[in-house]
């Protein structure tokens, strides 16, 4: 067998989310999500930036498209912006929001590249934040309401659709540790946005089954950590079992088996008695799925309490108060070896070991990798050029892991290069850059890395080039 080559229908695609690319925050009824407020808080995004104007992919999407028929991609994973669609998150739609995504859409499809819609990647109509958020389960309702909506809008073309961008992300670094918005610090607002996150996810599925035909697709992502712990110490192990139960079977128990996990209720009963966690909830969690869309960048590594306290980095960003409620006192290192710009280490075997797991713990799950990708110092050098190699070593490692997980039986159907463009990275701004194609921002242009090359290589083969001193 060829160790190089994807199974046939493999699909190649590429990621953006639409405050991180879109710009034109108040154009055409568009009205402020929580990363409009935040981003206009001083001291919250590095340099002051905000997603005003962003790549400007709001006037420039046909561009957009066409480098990404150049990319050969069959796919591309995109969110809508639910203060686009729905000003305040409540009532009708707006047509404009509308359609812009038709447009767009329409687009991709002349061009033979499959729309996948994210529902939501962490851009709240800042009223629901006033009115309490994700905390509050109202939000939960306001939710499956915009998922109706915007599958009646766009159910006739947009077949594949994914509820929610990381709802880790959202619930712990939004409420818990404050590194995104909307920037809150409390523990227990954490867990109950967690928990009404994935209930928004269950009710949205079952608002998308209501409108959609029968062979459309429903999706979550979720950011699986790969947790290891530092040490083989039995302290080391349960931090591990910690934080893997808040960072990952948080979601996956509910979503994909039913039921909260024990340990995680018991690890966190000192903070809150989960009364937020009504009858019935659970069930109406647990929805069937298409797939199981993974975003995977570097391992988690952990130990047990050092007795440093105060400050948390995971990668996220710093800040006083811990994303991990009431695992405030576990330490994370950084695994050894080299490391990409935003200080993530490069660990192709962490996604290896993060699909075959997968596998053992939901066989029947089919998975889509809807993330992955590394920012690198990238600059245009004098002949014009953006030669990231760092970043074509990167996805070579990862998508080599990738296909050892295949041929080791893991069902994964997909991959989502992140991201198409250097775009908006939250809380860094503009100074990371995570795309094929390097965008200058004074001027909006865009120049394709030698990345986009190699990808383009890639999707048009199916297939990874060898690599130099690379026996197989
Ligand atoms: C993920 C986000 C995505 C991007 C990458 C680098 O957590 O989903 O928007 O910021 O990280």
């Amino acid at each position: 067998m060829d160790t190089n080559r994807f199974p046939q229908g493999f699909t190649w695609g590429t990621a953006t989310a639409a405050y991180q690319i879109e710009g034109a925050a108040s154009v055409d009824g568009r009205t402020p999500s929580i990363w409009d407020t935040y981003s206009h808080t001083p001291g919250r995004v590095r340099n002051g930036d905000t997603g005003d104007v962003a790549t400007d992919h709001y006037h420039r999407w046909r561009e957009d498209v066409a480098i990404m028929a150049d990319l050969g991609v069959s796919a591309y994973r995109f969110s809508l912006s639910w203060p686009r669609v729905q000003p305040t998150g409540r009532g009708p739609a707006v047509q404009k929001g509308l359609d812009f995504y038709r447009a767009l859409t329409d687009a991709l499809l002349e061009n033979g590249i499959e729309p996948v819609v994210t529902l939501y990647h962490w851009d709240l109509p800042q009223e629901l934040e006033d009115a309490g958020g994700w905390p509050e389960r109202v939000t939960s309702d306001r939710f499956a309401d915009y998922a109706a909506l915007a599958a009646r809008a766009l159910g006739d073309r947009v077949k594949t659709w994914t509820t929610l961008n990381e709802p880790w992300c959202s619930a712990f670094l939004g409420y818990g540790s404050g590194v995104h918005a909307p920037g809150r610090t409390d523990p227990v607002a954490a867990l109950r946005a967690a928990h009404h996150l994935n209930l928004a996810h269950g009710k949205a599925v079952q608002a998308l089954r209501a409108e959609l035909p029968a062979s459309a697709r429903a999706s979550i992502t979720l950011n699986i950590h790969h947790v290891r712990a530092l040490t083989e110490s039995a302290e080391d192990v349960d931090a591990a079992r910690r934080i893997d139960a808040l960072a990952n079977r948080m979601f996956t128990g509910p979503i994909l088996e039913g039921r909260y996990p024990q340990d995680l209720l018991d690890d966190t009963a000192g903070l809150t008695d989960w009364s937020f966690l009504r009858n019935g909830d659970t069930d109406a969690i647990h929805q069937p799925l298409d797939f199981l869309g993974v975003n995977y960048y570097t391992p988690t590594l952990v130990s047990a309490a050092t007795g440093e306290a105060g400050h948390h980095s995971d990668g996220h960003g710093m800040s006083d108060h811990s994303p991990w409620p009431g695992a405030g006192h576990i330490a994370f290192h950084r695994p050894a070896g080299s490391t990409t710009a935003m200080g993530w280490a490069v660990d192709p075997t962490g996604l290896y070991d993060l699909l075959v797991r997968l596998k053992a713990d939901f066989p029947a799950m089919p998975l889509m990798i809807t993330e992955n990708g590394a920012a690198f110092d990238d600059y245009v050098d004098p002949e014009g050029e953006v030669r990231d190699l760092e970043r074509i070593a990167y996805l070579h490692g990862h998508l080599s892991a990738v296909r050892r997980a295949i041929a080791a039986g893991v069902d994964v159907r997909g991959y989502f290069l992140w991201s198409l463009l250097d775009n908006f990275e939250w809380g860094y701004g503009y100074s990371k850059r995570f795309g094929a194609v390097f965008v200058d921002y004074p001027t909006g242009r865009r120049i394709p890395k030698a990345s986009a090359r190699w990808y383009a290589d890639v999707t048009r083969t199916g297939s990874l080039p060898e690599r130099r001193g690379e026996t197989g």
